[in-house]
């Protein structure tokens, strides 16, 4: 269940009206019916921040990322931290990145600040809500870094069967998918994933081969998998990774064309 919550008393502002009326469209009765959790989507005058019910067994605190994230994000951006290392190898920055797990949308984040352009779709309407509310408030601050996110609501395999007609080909495919609940991650990391988990719908956990397949067969030079550092290694269409970057808990396959 969904329960929208204003927290901004002068509705009078026709940009706050026009946002709850477009939540309401998108977070429809069938899919705030599948959630097992009972969330709260606080609407701020200035952003949206998802609240939890802690009697629930995770005791999450209320969640939003803020904007001024960038700042520490921008710092941390090099050619050898783990995500830019499999993503851009030398290779030019100027790159369409498509990132079919999108999140909340740190990841795509991290990549648009490197200069990559980012096409990022999220299937979960709580969650694009939140990842384009974060894109918005991010432009305040630097707005070149939020033209290059492009949030698209939809499954991926949809919107890859528009790849090379309606959108261009990706240079570049990300993927993300939520692992099973056992991956040892640092414990910030842990937490934002079980936020994730806790208001996806039940279908959404573990990966989807024929996503990652298909994907495959779309990218013009690469896709880059996200996986836990001890799972087994993946032959997708034939094809086995020819490079694995290792971050904390995690490492990303890279699979050429
Ligand atoms: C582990 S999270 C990705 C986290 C992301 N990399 C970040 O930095 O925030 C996986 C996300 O993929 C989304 N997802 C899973 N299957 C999808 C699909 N077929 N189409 C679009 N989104 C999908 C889930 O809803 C979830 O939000």
């Amino acid at each position: 269940m969904i329960e929208i919550i204003e927290k901004y008393s002068n509705t009078s502002y026709t940009s706050l009206n026009t946002r709850l009326d477009n939540l309401q469209a998108i977070l429809k009765k069938d899919f705030a019916g599948k959630l097992n959790a009972h969330i709260r989507l606080y609407v701020f005058k200035d952003r949206l921040e998802l609240g939890f019910d802690k009697s629930d067994g995770f005791g999450f605190k209320d969640f939003y990322i803020p904007e001024h994230r960038v700042f520490l994000l921008k710092k941390q951006i090099c050619r050898t931290q783990p995500l830019i290392k499999a993503i851009a190898g030398k290779g030019h920055r100027n790159k369409i990145v498509l990132d079919l797990t999108a999140g909340f949308g740190l990841d795509a984040i991290q990549l648009a600040l490197f200069g990559f352009s980012v096409i990022c779709v999220e299937k979960n309407p709580l969650i694009y809500s939140m990842l384009r509310d974060l894109v918005a408030r991010i432009g305040v601050l630097f707005m070149d870094v939020a033209l290059r996110i492009r949030p698209i609501l939809g499954d991926s395999k949809e919107f890859l069967d528009l790849v090379g007609h309606k959108v261009p080909v990706p240079e570049i495919v990300y993927l993300d998918p939520l692992f099973p609940g056992h991956e040892k991650r640092k414990t910030a990391q842990k937490k934002y994933m079980q936020i994730i988990r806790n208001v996806s719908v039940g279908d959404d956990q573990g990966e989807d081969i024929s996503l990652i397949q298909r994907a495959m067969d779309r990218a013009k030079e690469k896709v880059v998998l996200k996986r836990p550092t001890r799972a087994e290694v993946l032959e997708i269409n034939g094809k086995l990774p020819i490079s694995q970057v290792h971050g904390r808990g995690h490492r990303f396959d890279v699979y050429v064309k």
